[in-house]
């Protein structure tokens, strides 16, 4: 059985992620969606927040966990008996930064290799900032993200 651990930061989780993860669970027996905690830089959402929110989205599809951690991600995959790292790639600067960070999880874990993801043409453009700054802008998100992480996005921004 194999099981791969989907990474990221996920703030929030865009139509982008649920693209790759759903192409990753035809091909592998679980997929574990594993929300960093400490990503090194501030969030929009909280950690629970965004855990919360990737349950929400991802809902009842097999075959998936949501989980969050804490520390090291090779780590956390070992501790998972996990022996894949997703990772999305979106264009050459993504490869270039995914490439480092391969290398640099399969010195500490070689027991996990990585798997990069293509995007599909209409998710090519997302990422969690573009969203972010174009819903504080008042713009509308809802072709980036699915309509639970619109509302949450609305909540929050209310919130603040
Ligand atoms: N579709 C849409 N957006 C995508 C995407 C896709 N397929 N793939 C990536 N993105 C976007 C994200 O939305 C995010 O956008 P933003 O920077 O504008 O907010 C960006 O790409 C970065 O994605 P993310 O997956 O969050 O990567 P990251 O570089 O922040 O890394 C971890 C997150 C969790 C993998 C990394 O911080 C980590 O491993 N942390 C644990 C500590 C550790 O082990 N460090 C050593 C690692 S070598």
């Amino acid at each position: 059985m194999t099981i791969a651990v989907y990474a990221g930061t996920f703030d929030p989780f865009t139509l982008g992620h649920e693209d790759v993860l759903d192409r990753a669970r035809q091909i592998f027996d679980t997929v574990i969606v594993a929300v960093a905690a400490d990503t090194g830089r501030s969030t929009f959402f909280t950690f629970e927040e965004r855990v919360q929110l990737a349950r929400q989205v991802i809902g009842e599809k097999s075959r998936v966990r949501v989980m969050g951690f804490e520390g090291l991600l090779c780590e956390f995959i070992e501790q998972q008996h996990a022996t894949v790292l997703i990772r999305g790639v979106r264009n050459g600067s993504d490869f270039d930064y995914e490439t480092r960070m391969a290398a640099v999880n399969r010195a500490l874990n070689p027991h996990a290799q990585t798997v990069f993801f293509p995007p599909i043409s209409n998710t090519q453009a997302i990422s969690g900032s573009l969203v972010r700054e174009i819903h504080r802008l008042g713009g509308d998100v809802s072709a980036f993200v699915s309509p639970i992480v619109r509302q949450a996005l609305e909540r929050k921004r209310r919130s603040l």
